[in-house]
């Protein structure tokens, strides 16, 4: 049979009604039905009714093996029995006390250890939180306003950040390595965007040329050391050891946001993987297992910014700061990944993966670039390399959508649900898991072929 983009969304369709109508009911009152724009995908998403290892389960009463893992955090996938344990414990103490608890120094204890650049640290509720006040402690320690960040970066859903994540068709300038910030959206006044400088990650010289020009306005560099707003672009040449030689001769401050590759690529994230050490990190997603924790920190006379003081200091607060049941569920999730040789199996499972998929385009006759790191990467349709953001805006997206819906009707939610997403394994995909995958993959891959 030669399966259709149509047929593979009606075979979505069939087996997703009670999704199609929940959506269409959930939209009279909340915008696309969705809580966050990043989960709509066409023709609706699925609705998930429980999590359990591997798989997903939705309303309708399909069993999907999921790559998604909640955007990231679940390492050690849906309702890993420590973490739940340590949850319920907590549950049962108490949630919130408007004072300090035992837990989270235990906690930071163990980011100091895997990530030896930080040396004090503070709780955020979420990764746009933590880049958001690394911005703060970087512009108070600097007295300067510029922040560079790389063109299709993205660091949370704040003004500052919300340049050049995307940059609409009309005002591309194609056939440029970059372009100066585009905001992304409506609603963000013209001039946060002037106090965005945008650099190309994994092009050099362009990076360099552009952040000496501006050194003397610029706060500090952010940068996520694997691109992940490209779905995943591993670094180039040497890329961040030059990136740190270069902030560090201009004395600006380098923030790497690991939200994405902290504890996932390496235990140390992408600084202990590429052996880059930052002024500045930012981590959430696996570091609160699946629950709302994110956090920045750095080397103390920066993080000292925040201290109370009455002649003025960086401000640094929050409700919901170090949430005690937030603080368990992490804790629990580095406990367990502080095991012996867990890295190795993390890595080995992302390879079969992404190297399986790999293997399968080649023998469909498929054009395929594949990127990972270990447990995490992306695939893209395409026959060239794919090195920085804007060779990603070239890929087929038509292509990908057909071989994700197919993907997904067959029972494999491959990551984020789009042509620019990342997909992740966890401890719980097991070969048997991974090769079952690789079977539903095969069959897209010959839906999508020529
Ligand atoms: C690299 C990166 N930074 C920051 C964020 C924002 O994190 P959060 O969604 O927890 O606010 C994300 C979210 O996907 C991310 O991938």
């Amino acid at each position: 049979m030669v399966r259709t983009a149509a047929s593979c969304e009606q075979k979505y369709r069939t087996r997703t009604n009670k999704s199609r109508k929940y959506i269409e009911n959930a939209k009279t009152h909340i915008p696309g039905g969705v809580e966050s724009n990043i989960r709509v995908f066409e023709p609706y998403p699925f609705v998930a009714r429980k999590g359990e290892g591997p798989y997903i389960y939705d309303i309708d009463g399909n069993k999907m093996i999921d790559y998604a893992l909640g955007y990231g955090p679940l390492i050690l996938g849906h309702r890993h029995p420590e973490v739940v344990k340590a949850v319920k414990e907590q549950v049962d103490r108490g949630s919130l006390f408007g004072s300090p608890t035992e837990a989270p120094s235990e906690y930071v204890k163990l980011v100091k250890k895997a990530m030896p650049s930080i040396e004090l640290f503070r709780f955020t509720n979420s990764g746009c939180e933590a880049t958001m006040n690394a911005l703060r402690v970087a512009r108070g320690y600097s007295g300067k306003e510029k922040i560079a960040k790389a063109e299709g970066s993205y660091h949370g859903g704040y003004d500052y950040m919300m340049q050049s994540v995307d940059i609409p068709a009309e005002v591309y300038q194609k056939g440029k390595k970059c372009q100066p910030a585009v905001p992304w959206g409506k609603g963000l006044p013209k001039c946060i965007s002037d106090l965005a400088v945008i650099y190309p990650f994994n092009e050099w010289d362009e990076t360099e040329r552009i952040i000496r020009k501006n050194a003397d306005e610029l706060a500090a560099v952010i940068c996520e050391p694997v691109h992940a707003g490209a779905g995943c672009v591993v670094p180039r040449d040497n890329y961040l050891k030059k990136l740190r030689k270069l902030t560090k001769e201009l004395g600006l401050i380098l923030i790497f946001d690991e939200i994405l590759t902290g504890f996932r690529v390496a235990r140390g994230g992408a600084q202990e993987r590429y052996d880059v050490k930052p002024d500045i990190t930012c981590i959430a997603k696996v570091a609160g297992g699946g629950y709302q924790l994110g956090g920045f920190g750095g080397r103390k006379e920066l993080m000292e910014e925040i201290l109370p003081s009455d002649e003025g200091n960086v401000y640094h607060g929050g409700t919901y700061n170090a949430h005690a049941v937030s603080v368990a569920a992490g804790l629990a999730t580095l406990k367990e990944l502080s095991k012996p040789g867990i890295y190795s199996k993390i890595n080995r499972t992302g390879d079969r993966l992404f190297n399986g998929l790999g293997d399968l385009a080649k023998d469909r006759g498929v054009d395929l670039w594949i990127e990972h790191v270990g447990s995490l990467g992306e695939i893209f349709f395409t026959d060239k390399e794919i090195r920085t953001w804007r060779d990603e805006l070239d890929i087929d997206g038509a292509k990908w959508e057909k071989w994700f819906l197919n993907s997904l009707s067959e029972g494999v939610f491959f990551g984020v649900p789009h042509p620019d997403g990342h997909a992740f394994t966890s401890t719980a995909h097991t070969d048997e898991v991974v090769d079952r995958s690789l079977e539903i993959f095969d069959d897209s891959f010959r839906a999508v072929a020529k």
